[in-house]
């Protein structure tokens, strides 16, 4: 079965990991600030926070922008973890309707939203096609809105030329299996300002004021054993293992995901003349997408989908509108474009090492099909 992820992993990552469980330490600490200081350098933004997953990193900066009590403007189209990130802070999130073509939230839409109660916008650049973002922060400047970025899919990505999850308040990374940067799991946090920055890492380790590695003096090895704990924090940080791969993966990156965009344009020149199939769209500010995932709409969704695993291509559907779910149902919304767009969604098949025989079946298995 040709899967529909699959993460690029090499030595190179291997030796990482076996250099730090060699090290003595695996915990939070030198490779975990390494990581966080190359991935802020490469997003051109002061601070990076690692975290254990998007989810965390998504609840942490929704706390940090004090959504709590307030409504937060979101997206119907993306993973329940963007969502769920608004109510572990006692937010409300309002469904704003998508782009039909993009998948992205619309950012026409935003305004009449909002409301007395509204403190935040977050966006999800869908499959790292950028979010056109002067539009939202044109609405949350003259609001006085927050704008949290969902970079989940979109590391390495980039609108008008900036790297994307460095253009709002606060950025958002997944490192999840499946993510253009993989390292099984982690996320991080990018932010420009320092008072943030240094809540997210008190409460990303459960409010402690100083982490380990700091603890530790260098020169003299004496353990500075004491902390204070000023808020409640919770358990979110990353790992020394997981920065491991995470300083080996980036390194990779741009290189991984240009043969991302390769492939994707592969796929694009095949589907482009059959009209039955609707590709993934590049609106000229979207200088980089970092081409997460292949999402194509076809009428007969499902058929499509038996079809191609018939021929061993595996699929997927990315997403159900969130407020289709059953605990998201009495949510605000209504979204009737994203109601019925993602009846049409497949997810193809693309990672890096996806291999060209392989690009061949899938494209002529599409194509057959929708013959
Ligand atoms: C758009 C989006 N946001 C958030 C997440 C959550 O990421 P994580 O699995 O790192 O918590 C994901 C993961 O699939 C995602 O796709």
């Amino acid at each position: 079965m040709i899967p529909v992820f699959r993460p690029s992993m090499g030595d190179a990552e291997t030796n990482a990991v076996g250099e730090v469980l060699r090290s003595g330490w695996i915990g939070l600490g030198p490779k975990t600030k390494e990581f966080e200081d190359k991935f802020a350098a490469y997003m051109n933004c002061k601070y990076a926070v690692a975290m254990n997953s998007a989810t965390a990193a998504l609840h942490l900066a929704m706390a940090v922008m004090k959504v709590d009590g307030g409504e937060v403007i979101t997206t119907p189209m993306t993973f329940v973890s963007t969502n769920h990130a608004i109510l572990y802070n006692s937010a409300v999130p309002v469904f704003c309707d998508i782009e039909p073509d993009t998948l992205n939230i619309d950012a026409d839409k935003i305004e009449a939203l909002v409301t007395p109660l509204t403190k935040a916008i977050v966006v999800v650049h869908y499959g790292g096609y950028a979010v056109d973002m002067d539009k939202v922060l044109d609405i949350a400047k003259r609001r006085n809105l927050k704008v949290i970025e969902d970079a989940a899919h979109a590391c390495g990505g980039e609108y008008k030329n900036r790297k994307l999850g460095t253009i709002g308040d606060i950025g958002c990374f997944s490192f999840h299996a499946v993510k253009n940067l993989a390292t099984g799991d982690g996320g991080m946090v990018t932010t420009n300002d320092a008072a943030i920055y240094a809540r997210l890492m008190k409460l990303r380790w459960v409010g402690i004021s100083k982490d380990t590695w700091s603890r530790e003096d260098t020169t003299t090895k004496a353990y500075s054993w004491y902390y204070n704990i000023e808020e409640l924090g919770f358990k979110y940080h990353m790992n020394d293992i997981t920065a491991a791969i995470g300083l080996v993966q980036l390194e990779k990156l741009d290189t991984m995901n240009r043969r991302r965009a390769e492939i994707s344009r592969m796929y694009t020149e095949a589907f482009s003349s059959n009209k039955k199939i609707g590709l993934p769209v590049i609106k000229n500010y979207m200088t980089r997408p970092s081409c997460h995932n292949y999402v194509i709409k076809v009428e007969d969704r499902d058929g499509l989908n038996a079809s191609l695993k018939q021929q061993g291509i595996a699929t997927g559907v990315h997403y159900i509108p969130n407020n289709n779910y059953d605990m998201y149902k009495g949510f605000r919304g209504p979204t009737p474009v994203a109601g019925a767009v993602w009846k049409k969604l497949l997810t193809l098949p693309l990672f890096p090492d996806l291999k060209q025989k392989e690009i061949e079946l899938i494209k002529s298995s599409v194509l057959d099909f929708i013959k």
